[in-house]
């Protein structure tokens, strides 16, 4: 069958810009999973349902219009790269993401990803939950305050206001919500292979990862 490579890690570890890289250089297809849990509390919000109400969250979660297209993704017709991206979006997918039900219900929806040639899939329980059988599976991480300057740097090149220990605070505290969830809980898997970037740029952190594909 079609080769998986999970890429698992922390917010704000580069997984989502590696893999997509990753993915370009060998032609595979690329899961970004954090945006399934993204569309979810989006649609969530838009649709009035309150965050905490897994049934409900469940059933948009399982009927998600969503579309990904040339980097875009689409809920029905509508464009929600950007609206995805939000504070409010942000927190919405922490917290739907603790949900069990809204776990299952994006599972077949996930693995329906693996097609030929192959798959990179970036998240938290790719090789956990997902792929537990992954061809090859990576820990991408990297400290706190690696993290956090990276968010504050794209911030300010957007030209938003940005403050260093705002953002250090609120990423231990999303690590801290990732790590501590009974439900797929953000560990480094066994079989899992660590690549810390954080004296790393994007192109030296990319080519960590591929030398470990090629092994
Ligand atoms: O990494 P970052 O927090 O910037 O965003 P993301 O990877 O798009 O993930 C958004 C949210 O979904 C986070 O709160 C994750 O905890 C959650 N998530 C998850 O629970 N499982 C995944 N496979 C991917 C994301």
């Amino acid at each position: 069958s079609a080769p998986v490579i999970a890429l698992d890690g922390p917010s704000a570890s580069g997984k989502g810009t590696v893999a997509s890289m990753v993915a370009a250089q060998l032609g595979y297809h690329y899961l970004d999973s954090g945006a399934l849990y993204r569309l979810t509390a989006l649609a969530a919000l838009r649709a009035g349902v309150a965050l905490d109400d897994a049934p409900r969250v469940a059933a948009l979660a399982a009927a998600l219009p969503a579309r990904f297209e040339n980097g875009r993704v689409f809920l029905n017709e509508d464009d929600v790269t950007d609206a995805i991206r939000t504070e409010e979006a942000s927190a919405g997918a922490s917290r739907v993401a603790v949900l069990a039900d809204v776990r299952a219900a994006l599972l077949a929806r996930q693995r329906a990803w693996r097609r030929f040639p192959g798959l990179v899939a970036d998240g938290r329980d790719m090789g956990s939950v997902v792929f537990p059988s992954a061809t090859v599976k990576v820990f991408l991480t990297a400290s706190a305050e690696a993290r956090a300057e990276r968010r504050y740097k794209q911030l300010i090149e957007k030209g938003s206001a940005a403050n260093m220990p705002a953002l250090l605070h609120d990423l231990q505290a999303r690590d801290e919500r990732d790590a501590q969830r009974s439900e797929a809980p953000l560990r480094q898997c066994e079989d899992a292979l660590q690549v810390d970037t954080t004296l790393m740029d994007i192109a030296e952190a990319v080519n960590a990862v591929m030398a470990i594909v090629e092994e």
